[in-house]
């Protein structure tokens, strides 16, 4: 409505206000809604002085990094460059199993190569940097600390990964989070009045530290990764076939590091099992199981140990959030 087109309106114009005529800004990419928002809103106000960083921790999943550097190249046409830190991720995660450290070594890998991309873009600009871009929403800036004796950390810990505290102090990098004001929703607006896709507006939230949190234990061994990325993607593409990705908050599969005994075809397997994920929610805070169809069930199930090698059993997680977390990890 003519509400946002207002609010952009405004944005575009403190931005502009904000940032110098030769400054130049930095902006970690996730593949979020957030900071796709944030960027693609920089990036109308200032142009290519805006330099976006995407970085495949090798933690994404399936086709993920084809696909969002699809929306950000043809759609967005946003000026990204995508670090490919699959080694340097994976080499540091070999042997972790406990989750926090496994969270811990992921946000200081990413500082490590994002301090690494804004140094190598201080030489080709011949200057610094002056900004850098933040998609912080407005439950953000509200939200309190994580409850003590949780040992989790939650969203505004999380991002702290991505701010300024990570950077070296010689960049003194001031902040920009123009959607600080916002709520979700209306940051959903904002960009689809701005041209991102809806689709990619309505994708499910996803954890910064990527299939990590749905490994558990170590994340490196064997093929791991890829069978739950090719187990995800098929839960992921039934449930958009069905019709229902809408209507749930986050859905996706977790690998379970047990090998059980099996039948397929005249063959005796010992293989993995999937578990699969998917809940409701208003805010991430609290969940409930999704109740699916038993035929879309039985279905998928089928699907998933015919065409996943090296799975003969899924499961389904029919756990609520109290008493589990919605991530296994
Ligand atoms: P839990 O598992 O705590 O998750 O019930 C609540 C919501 O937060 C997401 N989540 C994370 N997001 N970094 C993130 O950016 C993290 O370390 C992290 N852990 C959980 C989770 O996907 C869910 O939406």
């Amino acid at each position: 409505g003519w509400k946002m087109e207002d609010v952009l309106e405004e944005e575009l114009k403190i931005i502009k206000d904000t940032v110098g005529p030769d400054d130049h800004v930095i902006c970690a990419l996730s593949g979020g809604v957030d900071s796709t928002v944030a960027a693609t809103l920089v990036h109308k106000a200032i142009g290519d002085r805006l330099h976006c960083a995407f970085v495949d921790n090798g933690l994404l999943r399936f086709k993920e990094r084809e696909r969002v550097m699809e929306t950000f190249e043809k759609d967005l046409h946003l000026p990204v460059t995508c670090i490919d830190a699959t080694e340097q991720f994976l080499s540091k995660l070999k042997g972790v199993t406990e989750p926090e450290k496994k969270r811990k070594i992921i946000g200081n890998e990413f500082i490590c190569i994002f301090d690494a991309y804004a140094h190598d873009l201080e030489k080709k600009l011949g200057k610094k940097p002056a900004y850098l871009v933040q998609g912080t929403l407005y439950p953000d800036v509200i939200e309190s600390c994580p409850p003590p004796g949780s040992g989790r950390t939650h969203s505004h810990t999380i991002k702290s990964h991505h701010n300024v505290g990570g950077l070296p102090k010689d960049m003194k990098l001031k902040l920009i989070e123009p959607l600080k004001l916002l709520f979700k929703d209306e940051v959903r607006e904002l960009g689809r009045i701005m041209g991102v896709p809806v689709s990619f507006l309505k994708r499910h939230p996803f954890p910064g530290p990527g299939l990590a949190v749905r490994v558990p234990g170590d994340v490196t061994e064997g093929n791991r990764l890829d069978i739950l990325r090719k187990a995800d993607e098929i839960f992921i593409q039934a449930i958009k076939d069905a019709g229902i990705y809408d209507s749930i908050w986050q859905a996706f599969a977790v690998f379970m590091p047990v090998l059980t005994v099996g039948v397929q075809g005249d063959q005796r397997t010992h293989s993995y099992a999937i578990a699969l994920r998917a809940v409701t929610s208003q805010d991430g805070m609290t969940a409930d199981w999704y109740y699916f169809d038993y035929k879309f069930l039985a279905d998928l199930s089928t699907r998933i140990c015919n065409e996943v090698q090296g799975v003969n059993r899924v499961l389904l997680d029919i756990t609520s959030k109290p008493p589990a977390t919605i991530e296994w990890e």
